[in-house]
């Protein structure tokens, strides 16, 4: 059994109760190009299963999985887990005043970092922090770079669990050498 798939059995009764809320906030957030339901429900379990204290959301965009992370740290309360997500462009309180206005309690988890995150001190966060989720969906040579020299070196002394998207991998493999059958596969 892949650690994945014991991760969703163990939560199977907090994604049924959680599904419609779910469903609901990517529905208010209104991107799906960018989280499908099947995914935001593998990181909802994820994060409930992994209980991080603090979670890099590298890629806000329209702020889906900044959302289920801040669903899945209510959830958590007792955690006090810290959602930093990051972007070029305040996407994150613009998303929380208009579309996600009925669920701004999804504010209080969640803090923007506006910029280019390629320049954030990850160092300093990161010396403080017992167990990281690192959700890497930003795109670009750049991010690669930073996210494998700094980031997770940074988080050697934590418990790292890091989830990338399949489309951020291919925009680095692009610049660093022809991608291979083997290295693309898994879901989008
Ligand atoms: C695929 S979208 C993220 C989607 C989001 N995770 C979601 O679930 O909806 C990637 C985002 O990363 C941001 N991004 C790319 N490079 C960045 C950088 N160097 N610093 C900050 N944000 C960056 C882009 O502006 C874009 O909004």
């Amino acid at each position: 059994m892949t650690a994945l798939s014991a991760i969703i059995r163990r939560q199977l009764g907090e994604l049924e109760r959680a599904a419609p809320q779910i469903r609901a906030v990517l529905n208010a957030v209104g991107d799906p190009a960018n989280l499908t339901v099947g995914q935001a429900l593998l990181l909802y379990a994820a994060t409930l299963d992994l209980a991080p204290d603090l979670i890099l959301d590298l890629g806000t965009g329209k702020g889906n999985s900044a959302s289920i992370f801040a669903l899945a740290a209510s959830r958590l309360a007792h955690i006090r887990s810290e959602i930093l997500t990051f972007d070029m462009l305040p996407s994150w309180n613009e998303t929380l005043t208009t579309r996600l206005k009925d669920f701004r309690f999804l504010g209080d988890y969640v803090r923007p970092v506006v910029g280019d995150l390629t320049r954030f001190a990850f160092g300093e966060r990161l010396k403080h922090a017992n167990s990281v989720v690192i959700f890497w969906d930003a795109h670009g040579f750049d991010v690669a770079e930073a996210v494998l020299t700094r980031v997770l070196p940074a988080s050697a002394a934590s418990a790292i669990s890091s989830f990338a998207t399949t489309s951020a991998m291919r925009a680095t493999l692009a610049r660093s050498s022809p991608p291979t059958e083997a290295s693309l596969c898994g879901a989008e």
